[in-house]
């Protein structure tokens, strides 16, 4: 029988992650300052939690200071709205100067808009328990206190406990319904996924070779390439620091590409949108080659309208219908050993900004990006 722990010590003090200044580029660690803190304490109905996993995800930057202009990415510039003197309103899901970090949206968003997962270790709130694990926490700190309406209950013993940060998490999710719903694949048609080793794009390289399609892949580096290659599946991989993406698929693809699923736009967008056959798609999905403000991405309007080519973006905010389908598919899959889906670890608080650097530019190893906190003690055994 599973001890039932009543009281679980939290230190007085912990430390936080703060915004310091705009930022040119990607995000270097001096932007961000690292402060100690009092350990917050709950109200009722809320609960304490011990942060053991952070995600990192590139769709953060749009949200944070730029020290030069704004991107236009993703409509993240402002909410699209101008108040009566014809200013834009602010984006509310922006984290300004001298604010706490966050690695997800808003809670408000949605109910599944968490990007941490930790250990109660006080509860004033009915139906958690110390020694519970929860997903729901959005701060890059040591202890977070949480209102329990967007907090989920993890079971150790079903999935391990960062899956909701990896395997069935946001980005996971992200792939699922961008190609589920929006892509419209047959079997036999060509698919290029950029990012491929990435968190979204290991999903939609699998399901994609799982529907009979040809998948080619783009990441960065003969590692990730391999990994997309050897354990997701791929046909192929481009590796885009040493090939001319237009070049490499025309001798892979010399076919044309039936279905763009773009992660990045920036430079690599026009090289395979051009090979998109007739009633070719572009599924746009994010813009992480654009968000440091280096890149930027040009579509030829009439190529689009000569092919008669299809472009749909997506929000998977909308989909929160299909999150619990999504969920019971994806660890349906990988409990029967048919999907893959990788994390790398960065250890320590401290290693958050580089963590999210490496996220940006793609210098991580490959796979979904998690900063572990704090020992995770659901595993027997688990080094820190
Ligand atoms: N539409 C939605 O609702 C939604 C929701 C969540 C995420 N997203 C978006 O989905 C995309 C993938 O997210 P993720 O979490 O899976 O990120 P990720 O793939 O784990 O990380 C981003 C990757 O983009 C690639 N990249 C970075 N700079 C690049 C450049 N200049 N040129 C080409 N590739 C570059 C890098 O991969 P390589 O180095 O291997 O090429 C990097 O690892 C992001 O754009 C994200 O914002 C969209």
């Amino acid at each position: 029988m599973q001890d039932i722990i009543t009281h679980i010590e939290a230190p007085s003090r912990h430390r936080a992650w703060f915004v310091d200044r705009p930022m040119r580029g990607v995000p270097e660690p001096d932007d961000f300052r690292l402060t100690e803190e009092e350990t917050p304490e709950p109200a009722e109905g809320q609960i304490l939690v011990r942060t053991i996993y952070i995600s990192i995800a590139p769709g953060v930057r749009p949200l944070l200071p730029y020290a030069s202009d704004r991107p236009d990415v993703a409509g993240n510039s402002s909410t699209g709205r101008k108040d009566a003197s014809g200013d834009h309103v602010p984006n509310p899901m922006q984290i300004r100067v001298g604010e706490r970090m966050r690695s997800g949206i808003v809670p408000a968003m949605s109910a599944y808009s968490g990007g941490t997962v930790g250990q109660v270790v006080e509860s004033r709130a009915q139906g958690f328990a110390p020694g519970d694990y929860v997903f729901g926490g959005l701060l890059w700190q040591e202890y977070e206190v949480l209102d329990t309406r967007a907090v989920l209950k993890l079971d150790p013993a079903d999935l391990p406990i960062e899956a909701d940060l990896t395997l069935v998490g946001r980005s996971s999710f992200t792939g699922w319904v961008g190609y589920r719903r929006y892509c419209d694949a047959k079997p036999g048609e060509t698919i290029v996924v950029s990012a491929a080793a990435g968190a979204v794009g290991m999903l939609v390289v699998q399901m994609a070779k799982a529907d009979g399609l040809r998948v080619v892949g783009i990441a960065s580096g003969p590692d990730k390439c391999r990994f997309v290659i050897e354990s997701l599946g791929a046909d192929a991989c481009i590796d885009r620091t040493a090939e001319d993406i237009g070049e490499a698929l025309d001798r892979l693809l010399p076919e044309g590409v039936d279905i763009y699923f773009d992660n990045v736009a920036g430079r690599t967008q026009l090289p395979v949108f051009s090979r998109l056959k007739p009633f070719g798609r572009l599924i746009v999905c994010g813009m992480a080659a654009e968000y440091n403000g280096s890149e930027s991405s040009t579509l030829p309007t009439g190529m689009i309208l000569a092919k008669r080519l299809s472009i749909r973006g997506f929000v998977v905010l909308d989909h929160e219908d299909d999150f619990e389908t999504f969920r019971a598919d994806v660890a349906r899959l990988w409990k029967d050993g048919k999907l893959v889906y990788e994390h790398q670890i960065y250890r320590g608080i401290e290693s958050a900004p580089q963590a999210l650097a490496d996220c940006l530019t793609g210098a991580n190893g490959g796979g979904k990006i998690l900063v572990r906190v704090s020992p995770d003690t659901s595993k027997d055994c688990m080094p820190f």
